[in-house]
């Protein structure tokens, strides 16, 4: 951790910070937080663009999870997701929690985000970029679809982390069109017509 980190971690502690989650941290934050508000996160998309080889597959075989990625089309809607305030009290202990759930490519960002009511704040995020070792990027549908099927891990089956997250946005009437392509193209290879 560098020392721009490290002080900006020491502002985290001492004054709480905002996290941005936009996955499972929406329905299973397993966080002391404060406040939860809707929140959105412009520029960027979620994909299944980051692999699992500890949580939703194995190494060799690896499953694929959510990370966000830069949207390139300026008029696509914002990613929308939660805002959790984690207060200076439990902030430190989060943040550990937080380093050793998203280990496996996952890392501490910090983008601007716009609160349900229209104010702009920074957010920590959790992203997974190319690069890091579990990366896996972009694929045709039919081929995220044929990987998510077949992957299985320590978690549980791929196929139920997809159904999950697309249930979570549902239920929050955040439908994202990506998870819902992507839902479509599993249910297709499972319960061929
Ligand atoms: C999230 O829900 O914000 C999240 C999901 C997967 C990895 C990191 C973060």
């Amino acid at each position: 951790m560098g020392p721009s980190e490290t002080s900006k971690q020491q502002i985290m502690t001492r004054e709480g910070f905002w996290l941005f989650a936009y996955g499972s941290l929406m329905a299973r934050p397993r966080l002391p937080w404060r406040g939860r508000m809707e929140a959105t996160m412009p520029g960027w998309t979620r994909r299944f663009w980051q692999g699992s080889h500890d949580h939703r597959g194995r190494p060799g075989a690896p499953g694929r999870v959510l990370t966000l990625v830069p949207e390139p089309d300026r008029g696509a809607p914002p990613c929308v997701g939660f805002l959790y305030f984690l207060p200076p009290a439990v902030a430190r202990g989060a943040l550990t929690r937080l380093d050793y759930r998203e280990k496996n490519g996952y890392v501490r960002t910090f983008h601007p985000v716009i609160d349900r009511f229209g104010t702009p704040r920074e957010a920590l995020v959790y992203l997974a970029g190319p690069g890091n070792p579990a990366w896996l990027g972009p694929a045709p549908l039919s081929d995220l679809a044929a990987q998510i099927c077949a992957a299985e891990g320590p978690s549980g089956t791929n196929t139920a982390y997809l159904f999950d997250l697309h249930r979570t946005l549902a239920r929050l009437g955040l439908e994202d069109p990506h998870v819902s392509d992507l839902v479509g193209a599993v249910r297709a290879r499972l319960n061929p017509a």
